[in-house]
Formats: structure tokens, C-alpha cells, sequence
């Protein structure tokens, strides 16, 4: 499935309905950025390593317009019960934000982005009305975060004329996520977001931002995703805590070899390495790290040459690292994905993105009765372990945010 226009254009409409009923104007400028899912490479991204996601078709619609003060008014039509939220007179133009998290609410992702550009000293000529409106299931590992700053940086660019890149573009909406939500995360999703192809993957060396978009032809299987429906909870602290481990084995290791990120090392050099230190919870995040990255480098050769299955099985073992050397799973994701390889052929599944519930990533046939019948079998099975209803998502790979009304 493709991204659904029909969709798309009732979402224009009622941007644009509310839009006028808010803001009192009826041309504002339309935008649309994705969300993501996440192929192979969970937790390498801050470590120098590799990932491998894309840019999908449920995402974050915005309609702007600019101001003649210096004014940030922000309403979402998810939140409709917030009202509009508004930036008071000290984030005029050129001077720095007055920023406090607790009164803005949802609206601390788009906001970080006027207030991160006003830090780097753009003068910013003007405020804007932005109403958001958006598909993606919020905290389930798409990037409904990344998706919003995405769109904000892009529709900023465009409406201040800063002639911003791509790479620029993600970097913007990272540091915004950053220093104004909290959240230490990596550049894989804002870059995804960013940079994403029609029907293409993208692998990202997230140490030196080299890229390449690799077409996700898969031989008769499609990605599947499933959603546990468990509410992330504590995800920003528990990630943040991810990384700092993640940081200590590096202090560690180097202290035995020189090595600049955990990215850069093979699975030799860091067993070898490893075989010196006494084990410790710090040691297996870098484990899983070191592996998952020489995986997603596997996983990519195993498309390229079409070989969907070896794709499959390295998704599993991407999986079970996750849940016993990282520890970001958990019982509801563990069951899904199981429920889920254990359908006729299926060829693997793992959790996306940082994990703690959300969402599992599946390669699956493609033929259209099968996957009904797949859907029945394991909403019934994971209802029986977990007492949830999964929700699925047919999706497909799309190119990155970009104004969607010329
Ligand atoms: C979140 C972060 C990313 C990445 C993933 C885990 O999505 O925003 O930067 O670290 O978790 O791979």
C-alpha cells in the first residue's frame, strides 16, 4: 500500500478547516513528514554504528502560516482538548526562548525547534501558526516524536528561507528532541525522517552520516507491523540510562585498546577485549551493540542479494540480543514477536525502535488471505498471553518530509 491520498487529502481538508476556524486565514502551507520503522540496528546509532530503517506512510501533517509578531501559536488536532498553545512575548525573534516544559506539554517537540534555531543565532524574522494533525500511534517506537520535530524543522526552513539541508535538517530536529524534551536519543530517526526514499531502506553509519538508500524488494514478503499496545512507561529515563552504560564498557574497553566508538569494533576485537573485564550489565549492552551493528551490515547484504530468509533470521537474533543483552523488551513485546514467528511463513520479527512495549517489526508473504489469516491467528494467541489486542499497520516505504501542497 502506498500512502493512501485520500487520506492525505482529508487530512489537508481538515487542517485547513481548522486552520481558518483557529488562526482566522485560509491559505496556510501544507506539510507532511513520515514516521519510521526500524529494520535492523536498535541501539547502535549513539554508538557510531549502523541502522537500517525507513520512512513510512503514517506520519505528522502540519498547516502554517507566518506571523507578523514574534508569536509561536501551536494547536493538534490529536490534543484538541490542550487548546492552543502559545509562546508568550519573550520568544520574539532573535532572542532566546523562555522555555518551560511542564506548560507546553505535547507541544515541547515543535517548540524545541524555533528555540534551538534562535540558540544558534538565526534571527528568526517572525512567529508562526502551525496546527498539527497526525496517524502515528504516539510512544509505540515509529517516531511520532521525531516525526513532528522532523515537519517542524522543514516547515521552518521553508517559511524563514534558512535553505537548510537534509543532514542539517535532522541534526535540527535531534538537538531540539535533545535540550528541549530531555531525551538523549541518536540521529537514526530524525535521519530517517529526514532522508527517506519511495520504497527504499536507508543505511545510515550513524558516526559519519555516510548513506546509502537500498531498494526494499523482498522477493514475495512484505514488513509487518504490529503494535503490542503497551504503554511505554519510563522510557525516557530507562533510555538515557541504555546509553550511559553504554558509555561506561567504552571507558572500559579503552583502557585495554584504543577504539573510538563501540561501532567500530568487530565481534572479535571486542570478545577478545571483553575476555579481560569481569562481566557486568555495561559489558552486554556493548555486546549487543558490537553484534547488532555487524547484523545490520549482514541483514543488508542478505537484501541485496535477495535472500529474505537470512533477512528473517538475523531480525530474530537482532530479537533475542535485545531482550537478554540489552534488556529494552519485555514480556508483551517478547510474546508478539513470538506469536507472530510462529505463523506459516513467517520468516522473523524483533521490536523497533527503543522498546519497553511498542511495536514489532515482522517480514511476512505478502500474499493478501495469508496475512488476514495471520493477523486472526496471532491477535487471538498474543490476546491469550497478554490479555491485549494487538493493532496492525500496513505500510509502505515513502520519501522524506517535504511541503505537500505545490
Ligand atoms: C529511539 C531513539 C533512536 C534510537 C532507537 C533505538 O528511537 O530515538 O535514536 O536510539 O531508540 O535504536
Amino acid at each position: 500500500m502506498g500512502q493512501n491520498i485520500s487520506h492525505s487529502a482529508s487530512m489537508a481538508e481538515a487542517l485547513k478547516a481548522a486552520f481558518a476556524r483557529l488562526f482566522g486565514s485560509a491559505s496556510p502551507a501544507l506539510f507532511f513528514a513520515p514516521g519510521r520503522v526500524n529494520l535492523m540496528g536498535e541501539y547502535t546509532d549513539f554508538n557510531g554504528g549502523h541502522v537500517f530503517p525507513c520512512a513510512i506512510s503514517l506520519g505528522t501533517w502540519a498547516a502554517a502560516a507566518p506571523r507578523s509578531d514574534g508569536r509561536f501559536r501551536f494547536h493538534s488536532l490529536n490534543f484538541p482538548q490542550k487548546g492552543i498553545i502559545e509562546t508568550d512575548d519573550a520568544a520574539l525573534p532573535g532572542t532566546q526562548l523562555v522555555y518551560d516544559r511542564r506548560r507546553y506539554g505535547w507541544a515541547n517537540y515543535p517548540l524545541g525547534v524555533p528555540a534551538v534555531l534562535a540558540r544558534r543565532g538565526h534571527a528568526l524574522p517572525h512567529g508562526l501558526d502551525v496546527v498539527f494533525a497526525g496517524n502515528l500511534p504516539t510512544g509505540a517506537g515509529l517516531s511520532s516524536s521525531a516525526s513532528i520535530e522532523v515537519l517542524t524543522a522543514v516547515l521552518a526552513d521553508e517559511l524563514f528561507h534558512l535553505g537548510l539541508g537534509r543532514k542539517d535538517l535532522a541534526l535540527l530536529a535531534q538537538e531540539a528532541e535533545n535540550a528541549f524534551v530531555g531525551m538523549q536519543c541518536g540521529i537514526m530517526d530524525q535521519f530517517a525522517i529526514a532522508c527517506g526514499k519511495k520504497d527504499h531502506a536507508l543505511l545510515l553509519h550513524c558516526g559519519s552520516l555516510a548513506c546509502r538508500h537500498v531498494p526494499l524488494t523482498l522477493d514475495g514478503y512484505r514488513v509487518l507491523i504490529a503494535n503490542t499496545n503497551k504503554e511505554r512507561s519510563l522510557t525516557e529515563s530507562k533510555y538515557n540510562e541504555r546509553r550511559a552504560e553504554c558509555e561506561t564498557a567504552l571507558t572500559a574497553l579503552r583502557r585495554l585498546r584504543p577504539v573510538g566508538a563501540l561501532g567500530d569494533l568487530t565481534e572479535t576485537a571486542f570478545d577478545a577485549a571483553a575476555a579481560l573485564l569481569p562481566p557486568s550489565p555495561p559489558l552486554r549492552r556493548a555486546r549487543h551493540v558490537v553484534r547488532e551493528n555487524q547484523r545490520t551490515l549482514r541483514a543488508v547484504e542478505a537484501l541485496e542479494r535477495h535472500d529474505p530468509v537470512a533477512f528473517g533470521r538475523l531480525m530474530n537474533a537482532s530479537h533475542a540480543s535485545l531482550r537478554d543483552d540489552f534488556e529494552v523488551s519485555g514480556p508483551e513485546l517478547d510474546h508478539l514477536a513470538d506469536c507472530i514467528r510462529r505463523q506459516p511463513g513467517v520468516l522473523g520479527a524483533r521490536m523497533t525502535g527503543a522498546g519497553f512495549g511498542g511495536c514489532v517489526v515482522a517480514l511476512v508473504p505478502a500474499a493478501l488471505p495469508a496475512l488476514s489469516a495471520l493477523r486472526n491467528a496471532v491477535a487471538t494467541a498474543y490476546a491469550a498471553a497478554t490479555g491485549r489486542q494487538p493493532d496492525f499497520y500496513d505500510v509502505s516505504p515513502v520519501d522524506g518530509a517535504a511541503r505537500c501542497d505545490d
